[in-house]
């Protein structure tokens, strides 16, 4: 008999429809699994007979033929043990069920007991599903949390393959799952360091506000210990809660990365990725034979910390810029092409030189004129033009490292500032997911006019510094933050002042 069981795969981030069809017939006694399945999943055919095995059934007799379709994609991973042994029992005829199994879609691992392990992705299957008119979606129960945020698809974790085959024969007797999004949502996030715990570098908390209001890339440069890493981590405790949209599509991206154990529902706190200078530009940008997201992606509506910046490989960096500029990565190999989201904030630091003393007052730099520059032409120009805020971090007096008690704004204030200048963006752009860091040059010219005075401030100070076109029209972008920042609706004189100070650190002569 012939049975046939909706699955899915995954492709980027994405769910795609794939059926899992099982033929048995008479002859002699063997099992044939067919359509471009990768060795774990020819595997599955092991678990399989022994889960069922463990379970309390008879592997059918005869010939066994898998076919998974559509056989021209490559079908890799775990994840098909349970929807080809449901095919199996259903092709078997040892499980009849009155449930129209079309309006099913079924993923989970298996394990040799017949029990159910976790599977990366669900959280796309279910949209899949609800996309595809699917009504219904069996998952491992570790998945449920993150399948069942969305709630138009009846999802049903199990943990065993009794659980599912139970399922098929008496569905009334399960209660879908729906994951209470709005409860999870409004808990408190994990402790983030708060930037009253950082002593002077009062400028650099004021890029940092202006980088998290308006979406600017920021690059700090500054001799060893003065609290760039320090100020750095301290970002994402000023940044705005994620909208839910942005949660469900951060937690998407990590839904197909996870492992057993780390499905945990809805990621609601904004990414902070800080890749280790090492990371290759596979690890950058996402990739590989099997295709993984990249640190790009899985900083997605957070920040991407780059630190000791020149120690990254000059290919990684290069990577960086289709992301930086258009906010999502397009990635094209000989058996897959995948395009997924990837706006983040770049928040990198760096020393001014190998030894990281040449701006450093009390101390004398050790390094040769060639060696510094070698270290110094590490980052590209093409790079440099790309990050808004270029910002010096001087050692700290011992008058400001001696100072007790808290100093400046913390965290919480910060963040409330920086809410309201998003929010003037929002309503001057209709959405809140486009930032003054975003705008193309149309946008910016409609967006941000400028008065004859400020024109020719800005003039002045382009030829002064010699800035290109795009560094022209970052100015303009930080500008307008920081009259947002300032509640205003024009762009004044002191505000683009204040913007071309961030491009007037001409790091390789400090
Ligand atoms: N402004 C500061 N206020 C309070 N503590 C500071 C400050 N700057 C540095 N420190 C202390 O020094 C430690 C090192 O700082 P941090 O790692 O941020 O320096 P860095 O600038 O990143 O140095 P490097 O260039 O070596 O990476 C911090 O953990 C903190 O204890
Ligand atoms: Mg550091």
């Amino acid at each position: 008999m012939l049975a046939r069981v909706q699955s899915a795969f995954i492709l980027g981030i994405e769910a795609f429809p794939l059926v899992v069809e099982v033929d048995i017939a008479g002859g002699k006694n063997e099992t044939e699994v067919v359509g471009l399945a990768d060795t774990a999943v020819k595997e599955s055919r092991e678990r399989i007979t022994t889960a069922l095995r463990n379970s309390g059934f008879t592997f059918p007799r005869g010939r066994v033929v898998v076919n998974l379709a559509p056989a021209d994609v490559r079908k890799e991973g775990s994840y098909l043990d349970l929807p080809i042994a449901m095919g199996v029992l259903l092709a078997g005829s040892l499980v009849l069920t009155k449930l129209d199994i079309s309006k099913v879609m079924i993923a989970g691992e298996l394990a040799l007991d017949g029990s159910i392990r976790h599977v990366p992705g669900t959280l796309a299957m279910a949209i899949l599903a609800r996309k595809t008119g699917v009504k219904i979606l069996i998952v491992p129960q570790c998945n449920a949390e993150e399948a069942g945020l969305v709630h138009d698809v009846d999802v049903i974790p199990v943990s065993t393959l009794n659980d599912a085959v139970n399922y098929l024969l008496n569905p009334q007797k399960f209660m879908p799952y729906k994951t209470d999004y709005t409860e999870r949502f409004l808990k408190d996030s994990p402790s983030i360091p708060d930037f009253e715990d950082v002593k002077g570098q009062a400028h650099v908390k004021r890029a940092l506000t202006i980088s998290a209001a308006g979406g600017h890339n920021v690059l700090m440069i500054g001799p060893p210990g003065t609290g760039k890493t320090m100020l750095a981590s301290r970002l994402p405790g000023i940044l705005p809660e994620m909208s839910f949209e942005e949660a469900l599509e951060t937690t998407q991206i990590y839904s197909v990365v996870s492992r057993r154990g780390q499905s945990n529902g809805l990621v609601r706190t904004r990414p902070f990725r800080s890749p280790h200078h090492t990371t290759s530009t596979v690890a950058m940008v996402g990739g590989g034979v099997s295709f993984q997201p990249g640190e790009v992606s899985l900083a997605h509506n957070g920040v991407l910390f780059l630190d000791e910046l020149p120690e990254f490989s000059r290919a990684t960096l290069e990577v960086l810029r289709q992301p930086l500029e258009e906010g999502f990565v397009h990635i094209r190999r000989a058996n897959y092409a995948v395009t997924l989201p990837s706006r983040f904030i770049m928040v990198s630091a760096m020393n001014p030189c190998p030894c990281g003393c040449r701006t450093d007052p009390k101390k004398s730099c050790r390094c040769s004129p060639g060696e510094i520059q070698r270290y110094l032409n590490k980052v590209s120009g093409p790079l440099l033009d790309r990050i808004d805020l270029h910002i010096e971090v001087p050692a700290l007096s011992f008058e400001d490292l001696s100072r007790e008690g808290t100093v400046g704004p913390n965290s919480t204030m910060i963040r409330n500032h920086v809410q309201e200048a998003r929010g003037r963006q929002a309503n001057r752009f209709g959405r809140t997911t486009l930032l003054n860091a975003h705008l193309d040059s149309k946008q910016l010219k409609r967006f941000c006019k400028l008065s004859e005075s400020a024109k020719k401030l800005l003039l002045v100070a382009i030829e002064k510094l010699g800035l290109s076109a795009r560094a022209y029209d970052k100015v303009l972008k930080v500008a307008r933050t920081i009259a947002d920042l300032d509640n205003s609706d024009s762009v004044l004189d002191s505000h683009i002042a204040e913007a071309v100070q961030y491009r007037s650190v001409d790091f390789r002569s400090i």
